[in-house]
């Protein structure tokens, strides 16, 4: 049997391989073109994102039979530069009616497990939420507990642990373990939800076998849906050289947020306001984010998330594929008066993918501007000062039907995106339903700056510096693909436009 499903891997990844060169794989209309997704079939959240041996490690939620949400096994690719992917074979495979659902990896540097059997092997521990469905008649009489796994070869191939579960509460809903080497204490740390609880909890290890439970965190900040893949990291504060803060981010469908503040080794406090919510991305499609372990120590922390939203995931008009990978965020931290904010950046090397740019220093708008530049494959950068009661800002897939709009209400000091009737919408109803996103945004020095990456289908809006984003899905037909400048109630001068057509990373 064993070989057997090796056999059918290193095949399935051949045929992968083979019908990329063939089938005009990565050429689809929509299929994002710097954004990571599976050649083929179904994926949602990344999984086990850890850092070995000079390769960023991406493992994901993924169907091997189809392009919907099933069959729950963990993917695998890894990237040098976080922008350009290599895909592996399916790592972790569904077996025995357990799913392989959310979870994440370590290195196991001092073999702790003991799975290492040779002088100088490092194992590679994946720890996963098993989905036990005992009656598959009755798919919703699961049991969710965690279990491990573990590769001797640098993360290509991988065992699960004879005696799985390691840790089991004997409920349905208990999931998605974020898992870290604590390095005062010299243990790891898992922590992981109880969905509908709206509760993260805390559990520490001298094995990743034997768990004890430390602390809870919550209810707090959102709970108006189910909790699910928290991820708790250290992010340095800019500005103030060798400080950092404790960041906790948690995914409440079909959104995420995080909170701010001190963790011991046994429990976390949130620092934050507790009535104010704080989210990594206020746009509709950004879930399930966690972070990078074992990066390099001068590193910033990396965020990467799921480009999609529960409500509609299933149903988005792509094909072979379905759902991609939000851009790797850097982070970093600020203080602002009584509250810290994240600060996220894209990876800086995607810059690496800039084509031809076009570039204005000044334009000045009244009512709208169609810049001489056109495309669905593009880094955007652009500031201005919106001028008082001013609605002003960028439009993108300018053509037949409805743009993408990006705008700034000066009056209400909010930045908003709308994608109402901006390509086709006619696939779901909730989607159509789910087009406007505004949060509110304070100017910069009585400025707004956008860094915007538009990749046929996901559009990442970057305000601010990174203090507030927000990722969208749009579904344009190609020749919709005219930018404008806008800017309703007053004339608006934007500066320092540039427009880079982007390569396509695969
Ligand atoms: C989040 C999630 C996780 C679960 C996985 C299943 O998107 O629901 O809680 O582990 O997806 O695919």
């Amino acid at each position: 049997m064993k070989n057997f499903l090796f056999f059918f891997t290193v095949l399935f990844s051949f045929s992968v391989a083979a019908q990329k060169k063939n089938d005009g794989l990565y050429k689809e209309k929509y299929r994002p073109q710097f954004h990571f997704t599976p050649a083929i079939n179904w994926t949602n959240d990344p999984n086990g994102l850890v850092y070995y041996k000079g390769n960023y490690h991406l493992f994901y939620q993924h169907n091997p039979f189809g392009n919907v949400w099933g069959h729950m096994s963990w993917g695998h690719a890894v990237s040098k530069d976080l922008v350009h992917w290599k895909h592996l074979p399916i790592a972790i495979r569904e077996e025995n009616e357990v799913m392989i659902f959310s979870g994440s990896c370590v290195v196991d540097e001092k073999n702790s497990s003991g799975f290492a059997k040779k002088s100088g092997q490092i194992p590679m521990i994946a720890i996963y939420t098993g989905h036990y469905i005992p009656d598959s008649s009755k798919p919703d009489d699961y049991r969710q507990a965690q279990y491990i796994a573990y590769s001797l070869d640098d993360g290509i191939t991988w065992k699960k642990y004879a005696q799985n579960p390691v840790l089991d509460l004997h409920k349905k809903d208990f999931r998605d373990p974020c898992v870290f080497w604590y390095e005062p204490d010299k243990k790891w740390i898992m922590a992981l939800v109880l969905p509908q609880e709206h509760i993260v909890q805390f559990y520490s290890s001298l094995n990743l076998k034997n768990w004890k439970h430390e602390s809870d965190f919550g209810p707090a900040g959102d709970t108006t849906d189910i909790w699910e893949c928290p991820a708790l990291t250290k992010i340095a504060i800019e500005n103030d050289p060798g400080r950092s803060k404790w960041v906790l981010f948690n995914s409440v469908q079909s959104t995420m947020q995080y909170f701010v503040g001190e963790f011991d080794g046994t429990k976390f406090i949130n620092e934050d306001p507790a009535q104010k919510i704080y989210r990594p991305d206020y746009g509709p499609d950004y879930y399930a984010g966690i972070v990078y372990t074992h990066l390099p120590a001068n590193q910033k922390p990396v965020l990467l998330g799921w480009a999609n939203n529960w409500g509609y995931a299933n149903s988005i008009p792509v094909s072979p594929w379905k759902s991609a990978m939000a851009l790797p965020r850097t982070l970093s931290l600020l203080k602002n008066d009584n509250e810290w904010i994240l600060k996220e950046s894209p990876v800086s090397d995607l810059s690496l993918l800039r084509k031809s740019v076009w570039q204005e220093n000044v334009i000045l708008v009244k009512e709208r501007k169609l810049l001489p530049v056109k495309g669905q494959q593009l880094e955007i950068e652009l500031s201005w000062k919106p001028s008082p009661a001013s609605v002003s800002g960028l439009r993108l897939a300018v053509g037949k039907s409805n743009p993408f709009i990006i705008g700034y209400n000066e009056s209400k000091q909010t930045i908003f995106i709308d994608r109402r009737g901006a390509g086709d919408t006619s696939f779901n109803k909730r989607y159509a339903a789910l087009h406007y996103y505004e949060q509110s945004l304070s100017k910069d020095n009585g400025k707004i700056n956008l860094h915007i990456f538009f990749d046929n289908s996901i559009i990442e809006v970057f305000a601010n510096d990174g203090i507030c984003v927000m990722t969208a899905q749009i579904f344009p037909e190609k020749q919709n693909d005219g930018i404008e400048l806008f800017s309703n109630g007053a004339t608006n001068s934007f500066d320092k436009i540039k427009v880079w057509q982007l390569k396509s990373t695969w």
